[in-house]
């Protein structure tokens, strides 16, 4: 095992979940020894059919439970670096009838595992934040000492959560030692949420039928492929520092309708296109400064935007040809999605 990391066994909530199990899976491939939790069995979940292959093994554990209501101690005990990934993702859906799910999740159960580490002498949290907490700041580039004004509940909760982690970093009877925050900037790669951009342009491509625009697509993201997420959440886990934000993005950035015309040139389609209205809370765009992630964890992103595309698209035609449970899966999940809390 080449890193640096606490002793001990580490700890991955959402690990059922899309950057969860990518990260596990780097984790497990690193020598490591993954305690994964999840609200969500691996069988019900897209994304965690090789995690499946895993169980039973030393070196991987599955804790089906909420962490807003799980007893927490035991699975802390012996750990040495928490990597806290399950939360309510997605932007759109928290104006609706589901903040509720989005506050438990985002905010109680992570002051809850903040609490429990702290007690139980975990030395290193590394928890999943969001660009979303920027918000419409309008700084762009967005730095990590720079303004916060989310635009969505969503962005709320994902900055409350942050920083109740980062308070248990310094304060409190027993601090944990080291807090991480990283705000991941829109990832995508294989096994992304089916409410994502990416993925929905990919299977308009390979369908025919049209994928909904918000807005005119002049929007813009920091796309971050997910093998980069992973590397600088798994450089986290051992980089100096006691308290510390961090930009998980390559700094540059494409517009929605740039994404369209990347997969039409990578699969040789027309992606069918219906616009709607522009969504509450979706920002005009997001763009990290990269610089702290840089020098800190000695992180920059490796994968481009098309080479990344290509890679998800590879992986879903993979999964469709060879009826991955995944995937498979993965179309049941779509086919509910009007009535989903994923959905966009
Ligand atoms: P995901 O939905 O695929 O994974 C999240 C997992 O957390 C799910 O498997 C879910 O069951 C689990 N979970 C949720 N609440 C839980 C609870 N109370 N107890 C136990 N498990 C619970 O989402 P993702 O895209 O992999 O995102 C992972 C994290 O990264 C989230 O915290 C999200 O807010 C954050 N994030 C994601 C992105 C992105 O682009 N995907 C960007 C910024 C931040
Ligand atoms: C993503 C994640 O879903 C959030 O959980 C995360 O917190 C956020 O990134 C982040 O970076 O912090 P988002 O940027 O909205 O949120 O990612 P996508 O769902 O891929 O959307 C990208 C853009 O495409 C948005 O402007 C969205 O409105 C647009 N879009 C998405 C559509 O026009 N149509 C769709 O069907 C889906």
């Amino acid at each position: 095992m080449e890193d640096s990391f606490e002793a001990g066994h580490v700890v991955v909530t959402g690990v059922a979940g899309f950057i969860g199990s990518h990260l596990a899976e780097a984790l497990l491939a690193r020598g490591h020894t993954v305690l994964g939790v999840d609200r969500r069995s691996l069988t019900a979940s897209p994304a965690a059919a090789d995690l499946m292959g895993r169980l039973g093994r030393p070196d991987f554990t599955f804790v089906q439970g909420d962490l807003a209501r799980l007893p927490l101690e035991p699975l802390l005990m012996g750990a040495g670096t928490v990597f806290h990934l399950a939360g309510i993702p997605g932007v759109r859906p928290s104006w609706g009838p589901d903040f509720a799910e989005y506050a438990n999740c985002n905010i109680v159960a992570t002051q809850r595992l903040a609490r429990a580490c702290a007690q139980a002498g975990v030395r290193r949290m590394v928890v999943a934040s969001s660009s979303s907490v920027y918000g419409s700041s309008g700084c762009t580039p967005f730095h990590e000492d720079g303004p916060v004004q989310p635009a969505s509940p969503y962005g709320v909760t994902k900055l409350a959560g942050e920083q109740l982690c980062l308070a248990y970093a310094t304060s409190g009877p027993r601090p944990v030692t080291t807090v991480m925050a990283l705000r991941y900037f829109t990832v995508y790669g294989p096994r992304q949420r089916s409410d994502m951009l990416i993925g929905r342009v990919l299977r308009a491509a390979i369908s025919g039928e049209p994928v909904r625009i918000h807005g005119d697509g002049s929007q813009r993201r920091d796309f971050t492929y997910v093998d980069d997420a992973v590397a600088a959440t798994v450089a986290a886990g051992s980089a100096p520092g006691i308290r510390e934000i961090l930009n998980v993005g390559g700094g540059f950035s494409a517009s929605v309708a740039e994404v369209v015309r990347m997969v039409e040139r990578l699969t040789g389609r027309t992606v069918p296109v219906v616009h709607t209205p522009p969504s509450e809370g979706d920002v005009s765009e997001t763009l990290a400064a990269p610089g702290k992630a840089r020098d800190l964890l000695s992180w920059q992103p490796r994968v481009d935007l098309v080479t990344g595309i290509a890679r998800q698209l590879e992986w879903m035609t993979l999964s469709t040809l060879h009826g991955s449970p995944g995937e498979r899966r993965e179309a049941r999940y779509d086919a509910t999605a009007g009535s989903s809390r994923h959905d966009g």
